[in-house]
């Protein structure tokens, strides 16, 4: 949740620590704070509540230094208010030693009595400062940072990356991973750290990814990793594959907006070099997989990428005829599923990060399923610990709020659900092509629906007041109901609820009343399963009970007309393909919702972009 950043290096540390922030503030919000060591100054810090703009001013008018080994962070609050006291870094040693955490320290609690009854003081309420002093009393014990940290981290329980730095020792900064993400930066004569590759994406593309329970100390020259235990390793390279100004706002209002526009292009990315135009799926990651051997799939996967796991498990199911369910992470793990090596367990993360998702896929891994991770972060935790990757390669998502992740997810789960079918030979040749043909269609009927932004932005501007929204779908219009309502409540901050529309009848339909706004995804005319004729029926019970119904329907559709205040159109596509556009208007609708109402769309309340604590 937390962003992190480290860095050895000739340039001025101050520049690359807060450039390495501003990249990574979509983390967490709240405070953010600084620490530099330099040989002619010792140690210097800064913290401060409120978002890193106040930082900047305030380091902007009172210069820290210039030169020197730094680290930084940008905080989401767990334990403590988000005050300058409980920022980080966190001081020790007299000022000497400096410390920035992400996660939660499970235990911190006894150690803080612990370290209270042997006469330490804490400045601020958080779970990191224990780590703080523990690594002071370690340090002053060995006199090496590296072996200190050694000792702490198995005091620690929980989840945690930690930086230190201390003014004994300029130009090293020493890090530490277990269940929270770090990411080494390889420059020349210099190194970086990150909690992702945004961090440092504008100095270097050369990365290794820290595995679990390992120590990086870093130095302008030289990068050394060992375990816990102290064993030594060598974290595998990978480069990372978008330039620095992909995670720019490049002239748009805000990220989301950005990314919005990118929704086309990221599902042409994901598509790309996968699929022929004859429908032969080639994705040579899945290899590592015992295709043969697969008889259940389980998607596993929070919020918005749980819904494009949803809309991509309607395919998957058609197309491979394998059993086919999705769970949230959080639920898979606590019930304890019975899983073994005919389960394909498939993790959908963007951020490859979110900790209830990573717990549920080492859940699977230990109970011997085959695991693939669906991911956007190269670099990230849950494609280490996964038998497979396929990267969506949707290019960065800064917005907290996620957008052209959602499709380029719901694309990855269609390929390998047709990539199945075809292993399995379930899918005919000309099925495959029909379906290649549509997807290879996609991103430009998915322009279109990106041009419908004035008119949201409309329909938006007279909703500014509104109290509660509803979102009905069915089959595959459901994950799109879901995600519409998400949308608007974690964006404007309003009451919404998407629901399955078969079941306003059992009960939601009370809520119906004058005036009430109801979106209703409509599916096209043509579908052969007369899903249509129920939907428009939905609709007319809404409108007898005096609700407003905005309908997304395909152009032409006559039906729809009469019974609806507001149409918004989607050009003709297979029943698949229809669920992917219709979810591009509720995307705009939020974010224009939210800025009608004057608030962040880019960072909106209590929410951070990599949820990495359960
Ligand atoms: C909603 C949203 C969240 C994420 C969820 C999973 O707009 O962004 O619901 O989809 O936290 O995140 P990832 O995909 O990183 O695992």
């Amino acid at each position: 949740m937390c962003g992190i950043v480290g860095y050895v290096g000739p340039r001025s540390s101050m520049d690359v620590l807060v450039a390495g922030l501003a990249r990574l503030e979509y983390r967490g919000y709240d405070s953010a704070g600084v620490a530099v060591v330099s040989e002619n100054d010792g140690l210097v810090s800064q913290k401060r509540a409120g978002k890193l703009a106040v930082l900047r001013d305030d380091v902007d008018a009172h210069p820290l230094a210039s030169g020197g080994t730094g680290i930084a962070h940008t905080r989401w609050a767990t334990h403590g208010a988000p005050t300058d006291a409980n920022a980080h870094p966190h001081l020790a040693d007299g000022g000497k030693l400096a410390l920035i955490h992400n996660g939660i320290i499970e235990n911190f609690h006894e150690l803080r009595e612990e370290l209270i009854a042997s006469g330490e003081q804490f400045l601020s309420e958080t779970d990191s400062e224990v780590a703080a002093i523990l690594l002071a009393h370690a340090f002053r014990e060995t006199g090496d940072l590296t072996t200190a940290m050694q000792q702490v981290v198995k005091r620690l329980e929980g989840a945690f990356t930690l930086l230190v730095v201390h003014a004994d020792k300029p130009g090293v900064v020493v890090g530490a991973r277990r269940n929270s993400p770090l990411v080494i930066g390889v420059g020349e004569g210099e190194n970086f750290l990150g909690s992702d590759v945004a961090a440092f994406v504008a100095f270097t593309h050369k990365a290794l990814s820290l595995g679990q329970d390992q120590i990086v100390t870093l130095t302008e020259s030289a990068i050394d990793v060992i375990t816990f235990d102290g064993e030594e390793v060598h974290p595998p390279e990978f480069t990372v594959d978008w330039d620095a100004s992909a995670a720019d706002k490049g002239g748009w209002s805000s990220f989301m907006a950005k990314e919005i526009s990118e929704e086309p292009e990221a599902v042409a990315n994901t598509i790309r070099g996968r699929l022929s135009s004859e429908g032969q799926v080639v994705i040579p990651e899945l290899e590592a997989l015992d295709v043969g051997r697969i008889d259940r799939v389980i998607f596993i996967a929070c919020g918005t990428a749980a819904y494009a796991a949803m809309l991509g498990a309607y395919a998957m199911e058609k197309w491979s005829g394998i059993p086919v369910t999705v769970e949230l992470s959080h639920e898979f793990r606590y019930r304890e599923p019975v899983v073994g090596p005919g389960t394909l367990v498939v993790s959908v993360s963007q951020s490859g990060e979110t900790m209830d998702t990573l717990m549920a896929v080492r859940f699977a891994n230990d109970a011997g399923a085959q695991t693939l991770a669906i991911c956007n972060t190269q670099g990230a935790t849950i494609p280490r610990e996964s038998t497979a990757t396929v990267y969506t390669h949707a290019g960065p998502e800064v917005a907290v709020a996620s957008t052209k992740a959602f499709l380029s997810q719901a694309v990855a789960v269609y390929l390998l659900g047709l990539y199945l079918g075809q292993h399995r030979k379930v899918v005919s040749a000309e099925v495959a092509a029909s379906i290649a043909k549509d997807l290879h269609a996609l991103p430009e009927q998915i322009q279109e629906m990106v041009e419908t932004g004035p008119r949201i932005k409309e329909l938006a501007g007279w909703m500014a007041d509104t109290r509660s929204v509803l979102y009905l779908g069915r089959h595959v219009g459901y994950p799109v109901a879901l995600e519409g309502a998400l949308k608007l409540k974690e964006l404007a901050y309003i009451h919404a609820e998407g629901f399955a529309a078969g079941e306003l009848k059992h009960g939601p339909i009370a809520l119906i009343e004058p005036g009430q706004i109801v979106f209703v995804i409509v599916p096209s005319p043509r579908d052969p399963s007369s899903l249509h004729s129920k939907v428009v029926s939905n609709i007319q019970e809404i409108r007898a009970r005096g609700a407003r119904v905005i309908a997304i329907a395909e152009k032409g559709d006559a039906a729809v007309l009469p019974y609806a205040d507001e149409v918004i159109t989607i050009p003709p596509a297979s029943p698949f393909m229809e669920p992917l556009l219709a979810v591009v208007p509720l995307h705009i609708f939020g974010m224009e919702l939210a800025g009608a109402k004057g608030l962040d769309i880019d960072q909106p309340r209590n929410l951070a972009k990599s949820v990495t604590v359960e």
